[in-house]
């Protein structure tokens, strides 16, 4: 069964929230894993059976004084079983590293709140042909000092940076490349067979062609995520 994470990022007020929300309960997703990563205000507004709750961002301390964050015993509380970790908006823009990024890792963990790791290279590490080695780095440098009998809980999303909101896109066979380093780092490291997912443009129009992709365990999608018809679209063209 294929995952498909809808990251909403910092979209959607509290009516269409209501109509999309509705919209969803309607959706027969059972063939998929569906999780929804709404604005973290937003959260208790999604709470039917028909999918799953992710979280956006988890603070990187277990509890006290953080301004402006949230804790994972918190998210816990509100039924988030997955959380998005490393996305390149925060990396990029929060300065967020793998330090810190491991540690959200971590106390994802012990709340048994999936961590969902998102890594990827720029334009121009793609075009140096540079994917594999930014790859494996990312990988290593936000997985060192996990416990290793947790790394199977980990999901990867591989989001090429230049493909995030812009209508461009690996082509298949680049893509099934990466997600063939990627595995084969997880396996050779860490002895786990990880759930690798790809981000980056997906819509109604390229998700058959994405579907070609064999070693593929799902989508990590953001633009096309926030209409239901797209993604209702979507999903039902996903096998
Ligand atoms: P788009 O689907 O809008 O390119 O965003 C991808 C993404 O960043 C999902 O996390």
């Amino acid at each position: 069964m294929k995952f498909v994470v809808a990251n909403h990022k910092m979209n959607m007020n509290q009516e269409t929230i209501r109509k999309y929300e509705e919209a969803l309960q309607e959706q027969d997703s059972t063939h998929v894993k569906l999780i929804i990563c709404p604005s973290m205000l937003y959260l208790s507004y999604f709470q039917n059976e028909s999918y799953a709750l992710g979280s956006q961002n988890v603070a990187p301390i277990e509890q006290g004084s953080l301004t402006g964050e949230i804790a994972a015993y918190q998210l816990a509380e509100k039924n988030v079983k997955y959380c998005l970790v490393g996305h390149s908006e925060r990396r990029i823009r929060l300065k967020e590293d793998a330090d810190l990024i491991k540690e959200k890792i971590k106390i994802l963990l012990r709340y048994n709140i999936t961590p969902i790791l998102c890594i990827g290279e720029t334009k121009e590490q793609h075009d140096l042909h540079r994917t594999a080695l930014v790859l494996e780095k990312e990988l290593i440098s936000c997985l060192k000092d996990i416990p290793s009998e947790k790394m199977d809980e980990i999901i990867i999303a591989y989001e090429p940076i230049w493909a995030i909101g812009t209508g461009k896109l690996p082509s298949n066979q680049e893509i099934a490349n990466s997600i063939e380093v990627i595995k084969e780092v997880m396996e050779k490291k860490y002895f786990v067979q990880s759930k690798v997912l790809y981000g980056g443009s997906i819509n109604p129009d390229n998700i058959e062609t994405l579907e070609q992709i064999k070693n593929l365990d799902g989508y990590l999608i953001g633009g096309a995520s926030l209409k239901s018809d797209t993604l209702k679209t979507i999903l039902r063209k996903i096998q």
